[in-house]
């Protein structure tokens, strides 16, 4: 099963597939979630946004100059400014055990000068730790107006056993889910950490997965709301103003 960190830190074969896994629907996803908002002249940070996924949909009306993306992979930074000149790619050197596992521990997020109206993040707190998902939520709230980001509830549409299926025998299966939780993580497929973040400095930790019930995520955020997943996807949104 290739994800997207085997895009870029898989093997070569993995990474030569990189042009065709590409998906397209995070505007749209973001369009219904936050009520179809006009996004002309609004300022749009994409947190975890790689190479500029966001951009790619033809509906998307962000102005490219006003498009900011931070990603913790440099290259892909390096492919979103090469694709979109006029938007603003910054490389994000912090630590994530799949994404960046040479980056920096802790690393502040960048304060780029710029009251956003937007912060967006999809996919990406379903890949950092708990302990980061609320210290970097937290710092993004200086930045913006909205925080708007996806999470995966594990029980929704059978998420997590979709994803547990394909790295583990069935009984094995039913043993993993069996276990009460609010939320988990996944390292590499196989390693289920129940409520916990696990071995987050695994050494060979090429995925990491993490998946928050609705109702956990609404007691780690009160103010926040919570939308169920839009456009047939599978991941919820939670939203701050
Ligand atoms: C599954 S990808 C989603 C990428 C993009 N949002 C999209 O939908 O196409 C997760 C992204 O989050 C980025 N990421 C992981 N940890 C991060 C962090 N602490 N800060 C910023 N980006 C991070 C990864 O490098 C990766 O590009």
């Amino acid at each position: 099963m290739i994800e997207e960190v085997h895009l870029w830190r898989g093997t070569p074969e993995q990474q030569a597939l990189r042009s065709q896994f590409v998906k397209a629907t995070q505007f749209a996803y973001f369009d219904k979630q936050l009520g179809h908002p006009n996004w002309r002249g609004k300022r749009v940070l994409d947190f975890g946004g790689n190479k500029g996924n966001l951009l790619l949909d033809p509906a998307c009306t962000i102005r490219h100059q006003d498009y900011y993306c931070l990603d913790v992979i440099g290259e892909a930074i390096e492919e979103g400014h090469q694709t979109f000149p006029d938007a603003n790619f910054i490389h994000y050197d912090r630590y994530n055990c799949s994404f960046n596992p040479e980056g920096v521990r802790e690393l502040p997020v960048p304060d780029l000068g710029v009251e956003f109206d937007f912060i967006l993040a999809y996919s990406v707190f379903t890949h950092t730790t708990f302990e980061e998902m609320k210290e970097l939520v937290a710092q993004l709230r200086q930045h913006g107006r909205t925080v708007a980001f996806t999470f995966i509830d594990p029980q929704w549409n059978g998420n997590l056993r979709w994803r547990l299926e394909k790295h583990n025998p069935q009984d094995r299966v039913e043993t993993l889910l069996s276990r009460e939780m609010q939320w988990c993580s996944l390292v590499n497929g196989t390693e289920l950490y129940v409520n916990s973040s696990g071995v987050f400095d695994f050494q060979d930790c090429m995925t990491y997965n993490v998946y928050y019930t609705e109702d956990f995520m609404r007691a780690q955020f009160p103010n926040a709301t919570i939308e169920k997943p839009v456009n047939g996807e599978m991941q919820h949104c939670c939203e701050l103003t």
